[in-house]
């Protein structure tokens, strides 16, 4: 059996940048140190970091004093003013490119532009850009959401960094029926999209895909979605426990890719486990 592994699995580097902030901050000091959320979509990462006394909370409320780390995904304005009010240090760890998303919905928002999100209205990233907007965001999963909507003069498009560019397009062109002027940036992080991309071309050359990250993770779920529509055998896993040998019978080739929050030695110990099952 032959086994094709993606060359662009393990962290991106929002995630790797985020998680050398938290060791750095452990390594001086772990006393009272919190992630607001999970710092990435990871479980087994997770608790690695509660290991070294960094300690996930889901509210401000619960962290009582010392230092909060924002995860890469960002953190919503009421929760940033509720730090603040705390006198809680910060160790901002978002992303440099969810922030320019931040920015292009911001520069939308303050010029007057009705704004249109491709994204999960339920994730972090999302619900914490819609929070320092003046009015009201439309949060879209699909082209299909548009066709819905009454007309506008002007529309303004932006993404959730990890959306799929195709599903990103299709939105712009729907926007384009419904208002005369639409302004779009395209916020989808590069990295990703390069991701998803390798991914479909692995999936589209094998008989069984495999794809390792959390359940919870939002671009591991999307990179299941796109390999699923060429490869229906498609599976996702978080760790080599989830495997299951009746995925490899009769199959030749099987391709292996990761979230952008997957761990590299979670991405290792998979293949290995893959490798000793099905030898050569
Ligand atoms: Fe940043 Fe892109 Fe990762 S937006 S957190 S580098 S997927």
């Amino acid at each position: 059996m032959k086994l094709i592994v993606s060359r662009l699995s393990g962290f991106c580097f929002g995630v790797e940048r985020a998680m050398k902030m938290a060791l750095q901050a452990a390594k001086r000091s772990s006393k009272d140190l919190y992630t607001l959320g999970p710092l990435i979509h990871n479980p087994q990462a997770v608790i690695y970091l509660e290991s070294l006394g960094i300690q996930p909370k889901d509210r401000v409320e619960e962290i009582p004093r010392g230092t909060v780390i924002f995860r890469s995904h960002g953190i919503s304005k009421k929760d940033l003013e509720k730090v603040k009010e705390k006198g809680l240090k910060i160790i901002d760890a978002t992303c440099p490119i969810v922030k320019k998303a931040h920015h292009a919905a911001k520069f939308l928002d303050r010029n007057g532009y009705p704004l249109v999100i491709v994204g999960d209205p339920k994730h972090p990233e999302v619900e914490a850009i819609r929070s320092y907007l003046r009015q009201e965001a439309m949060v879209v999963e699909s082209p299909e959401a548009i066709t819905k909507m009454g007309n506008y003069k002007r529309l303004g498009v932006i993404a959730q960094t990890t959306q799929n560019f195709e599903v990103f397009k299709k939105v712009v062109k729907a926007c384009l029926e419904k208002a005369v002027e639409v302004r779009v940036f395209n916020t989808i992080c590069h990295a990703t999209a390069l991701r998803q991309k390798e991914a479909v071309e692995i999936a589209r050359k094998v008989d069984c895909m495999i794809v390792i990250g959390g359940y919870e993770s939002g671009n591991t779920q999307r990179l299941v979605h796109i390999c699923r529509e060429v490869q229906p055998k498609t599976y996702h896993i978080e760790t080599p426990k989830d495997l299951n040998p009746s995925w490899f019978k009769n199959i030749k080739r099987v391709g292996l890719t990761t979230g952008a929050s997957t761990p590299s030695w979670i991405a290792q110990e998979v293949e290995k486990e893959i490798r000793r099952r099905n030898p050569q």
